[in-house]
Parts: structure tokens; C-alpha cells; sequence
């Protein structure tokens, strides 16, 4: 994902400097070309060795130690860099950067790039809460600079309260965001559904599948990612939620239909990934049922969302999903006619790397022109940019748009 993105990752000293280490080696894991500039104080916390190690570059730490190239380094690295991340940012660096000051190799850096800049802050919570650095972050914000709040929990100070580092997976995503891919979704409403729905028979028992919500969360993410104004309308799952994501969680197919019909309107993609049970218990029983001889549990239809959703706006990009165990393509292309859809998305859940639960698929696409695209075992992550490829392209057709 950010392969060939220089990154400068600037360490500050507190406690959290370790939790540097980590990023360093998840952007590299990603790969970048991460370069470290430490402040003094950071360099009090953790050694420079474990960055350069990490990094496999030098780590500067002196703006006046002795010059390794003919460059001026802090100008150099300024300029090449594509992105800089500041993790753990001080209250001391926030502070000099809001007020122009360069006194070391890292807010003199940090003053000389175009590039964007995320602060990743971590402090005592006093210090968090004081007027004058929270003033300084709302006037770094005003001039585009980032930031990742810190979390809330116990400090290493023994206080309770805001000022931990975000974790580092959120700060990641943060940096995938803002460079990761071209924001060719931008000014695009894309709502997305995922996961299962389940249907009470009682307060302790319901019907439900095996859906995890891994592929509808990867397409949520990756249109984010692209820049897309994202709604993810979600059953039950065990998956972390996506910052930036407005997600609307749902339990039964009547509250997701309710919820997808509510935020559909002005959506110009819709992607349907969640497995909607078709049928739910005719009555959910107030008290829980008892164990007898004879039971049944009579049924109801629920709502047909996709079907629904094609009696409403025209221009809309509906994609769709559809897991079968047999006769695939013919299921797949009945389906796209009869929901009307744009795009369906088929995959065998009889084959092993597809289907539920797994973070792999393999599937075939087929338009509304029955054309078909057979796709290799692939990462759902991966998969998520192709449909989203393809979902560009009709939206184009569609509206003759530039995107
Ligand atoms: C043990 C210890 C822990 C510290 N932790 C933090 C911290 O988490 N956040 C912070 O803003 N300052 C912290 N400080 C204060 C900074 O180290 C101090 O403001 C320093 O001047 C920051 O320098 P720098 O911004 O150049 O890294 C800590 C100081 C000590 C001695």
C-alpha cells in the first residue's frame, strides 16, 4: 500500500517513544522508505540503534552532527518526503511547530515540507486539557496539519484520562488514508452493508448465518481509503470499527432494510455485501421458549432490500452480492436482472479461500450486460479496490462524469 512513499517518522520524548518502534516497523512491513529524525529528549527514552534497525537508515538526531552527504539534510528529507508522521508528538514539539519555531533537527524539518503532516500527540492528561495546547492544535488543524487523538485510559503517570497514544494500527490507517491511493472517489456517496442480521425467536435464541462482515467492512474501508464519503450499515460482528466510517450497527433484516432505505437516498453507489437472512420467526416470543416435544418455528418473509432499492433512484450504482453452493453464474445472472442491479458479485462458498469468514475470495463479476470476469483466490482487501475499479467506471458511463 505505500510502497514507493517516503515517510519521515519524528519521535519526540515521552513515554510513548517506544510505541514508535511499532509504527516504524508496520510502515515498513507496508513498503515505505521510512527515515527517523529523534529529538534529544526521545533519545532519552529509547536508543537510536532500535530506529535505524528498524528502518534501515540512518537516524538523525543532531541538526549539526557531522553532514554524511553533500545535501543539507534537513532540507533534503523535507522535500522527499511524501508524508511526515510525528508519533509520540510532545506538547513541547506541537507547541514550536504552531509557533514557527525550529530550534532542533525535527521542527526545523517539519518547517521546511510541503508534504502533509500527522501529530500523533501523548501526554498527561493535565497537559492535554491545557488551553494553550489545545489551542495550538486547533490553529495546526486550521492550517491542514493532522491529527490522531490520543485515547483515553490510565497514563504511565498513574492519572486517568486523555492522553495515551493512539494505537498505532489507527495511526497506520491514518497514513493510508492521506497517502495510500488516489482519492478517485471523492464527492461520492458510497454506502455499504455488511455482515449477518439476526432474527429473535426469543430473548435468547435467534437465526442468523455465518457472515463475518470482512468483506463489506474491506470495501468500506478501501472506498474511504479512495476518498469516498463512506455509510456502512453493519449486522453483528467482531470487527473493530473503521475510523472515519459514519457506521450505523443493526441487529434484525427489518432494522438493516430500515437503515439502508433511510441513508440510500442520496447515495450515488450502494454495495449490498451483507448476508440478509430472507425469512424471520413469524412472532419473537416475549419469555423464553421451553423445552417441549413438538416445536415449529413458523416463518416470514423479510423484505427484499436489493429489490426495494431498485425501485428508487435511477442513477444510482447498485452492486450487489450473491453465495451460492451450485450453478453460480446461472443464480448470478438471473439476479442482476431481477434486482436491476449494476454489478453482481458472485462466490462459491463450496470453495475452499471464498465465502464466510475467511480473508480471502474468489469470484466472478457480471454486469447487466452479462459479461463476466473470472477472478483468481485473492485478498478480500484486494478485491475491494477491483469492485470499487469497476464501480467507477459504471458510475461513469453513467453519469459521464470525470472523476
Ligand atoms: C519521564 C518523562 C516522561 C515524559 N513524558 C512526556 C509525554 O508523554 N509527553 C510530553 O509531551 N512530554 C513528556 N515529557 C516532557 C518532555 O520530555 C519535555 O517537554 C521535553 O522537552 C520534550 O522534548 P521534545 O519535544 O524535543 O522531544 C516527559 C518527561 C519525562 C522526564
Amino acid at each position: 500500500m505505500l510502497k514507493g512513499k517516503v515517510i519521515v517518522v519524528g519521535v519526540c520524548g515521552g513515554i510513548a517513544a517506544y510505541k514508535a518502534a511499532d509504527l516504524v516497523s508496520k510502515l515498513k512491513k507496508l513498503n515505505a522508505e521510512v527515515h527517523v529524525i529523534m529529538t534529544r529528549s526521545a533519545a532519552e527514552f529509547i536508543s537510536p540503534l532500535t530506529f535505524q534497525s528498524l528502518s534501515q537508515n540512518y537516524v538523525i538526531t543532531d541538526m549539526f552532527q557531522e553532514p554524511r552527504t553533500w545535501e543539507i539534510e534537513h532540507i533534503s528529507l523535507a522535500q522527499k518526503a511524501d508524508l511526515f508522521v510525528i508519533a509520540p508528538a510532545t506538547a513541547n514539539m506541537i507547541g514550536k511547530v504552531a509557533n514557527g519555531i525550529g530550534d532542533d533537527m525535527l521542527s526545523t524539518t517539519v518547517m521546511a515540507t510541503k508534504s502533509p503532516v500527522v501529530f500523533a500527540p501523548a501526554m498527561n492528561c493535565n497537559m492535554y486539557e491545557n488551553p494553550i495546547v489545545q489551542q495550538n492544535i486547533k490553529y495546526l488543524e486550521s492550517l491542514s496539519y493532522h491529527f490522531v487523538e490520543p485515547g483515553y485510559g490510565r497514563l504511565a503517570c498513574g492519572d486517568m484520562g486523555r492522553g495515551k497514544l493512539a494505537k498505532v494500527d489507527d495511526i497506520v490507517e491514518r497514513v493510508i488514508e492521506i497517502i495510500g491511493y488516489p482519492k478517485d472517489l471523492k464527492d461520492l456517496k458510497v454506502l455499504v452493508s455488511a455482515g449477518p442480521t439476526r432474527e429473535s425467536l426469543d430473548p435468547v435464541r435467534f437465526i442468523t448465518n455465518y457472515s463475518s462482515g470482512k468483506m463489506g467492512y474491506a470495501i468500506a474501508r478501501a472506498a474511504k481509503y479512495r476518498g469516498a464519503d463512506v455509510v456502512l450499515v453493519t449486522g453483528p460482528t467482531a470487527l473493530e470499527p473503521i475510523a472515519g466510517v459514519d457506521t450505523i450497527k443493526v441487529n434484525s433484516a427489518i432494522e438493516m432494510y430500515e437503515a439502508v432505505m433511510e441513508h440510500s437516498g442520496d447515495a450515488s453507489v450502494v454495495i449490498k455485501s451483507a448476508a440478509v437472512s430472507d425469512y424471520r420467526p413469524a412472532a419473537v416470543h416475549e419469555h423464553k421458549i421451553k423445552k417441549r416435544d413438538d416445536f415449529n418455528i413458523p416463518l416470514v418473509k423479510n423484505p427484499d432490500i436489493l429489490l426495494e432499492l431498485s425501485k428508487k433512484a435511477e442513477n444510482q450504482v447498485r452492486v450487489g452480492f450473491s453465495m451460492e453452493t451450485r450453478d453460480l453464474e446461472k443464480y448470478a445472472r438471473e439476479k442482476v436482472l431481477k434486482k436491476n442491479l449494476d454489478l453482481i458479485v458472485a462466490n462459491n462458498l463450496l470453495q475452499q479461500g471464498a465465502g464466510f469468514g475467511v480473508d480471502t475470495n474468489i469470484v466472478k463479476m457480471i454486469n447487466r450486460q452479462g459479461d463476466i470476469e473470472s477472478f483468481p483466490m485473492m485478498a478480500k482487501d484486494e478485491l475491494a479496490h477491483i469492485i470499487l475499479d469497476r464501480v467507477r467506471e459504471i458510475y461513469k458511463e453513467k453519469h459521464q462524469a470525470h472523476l
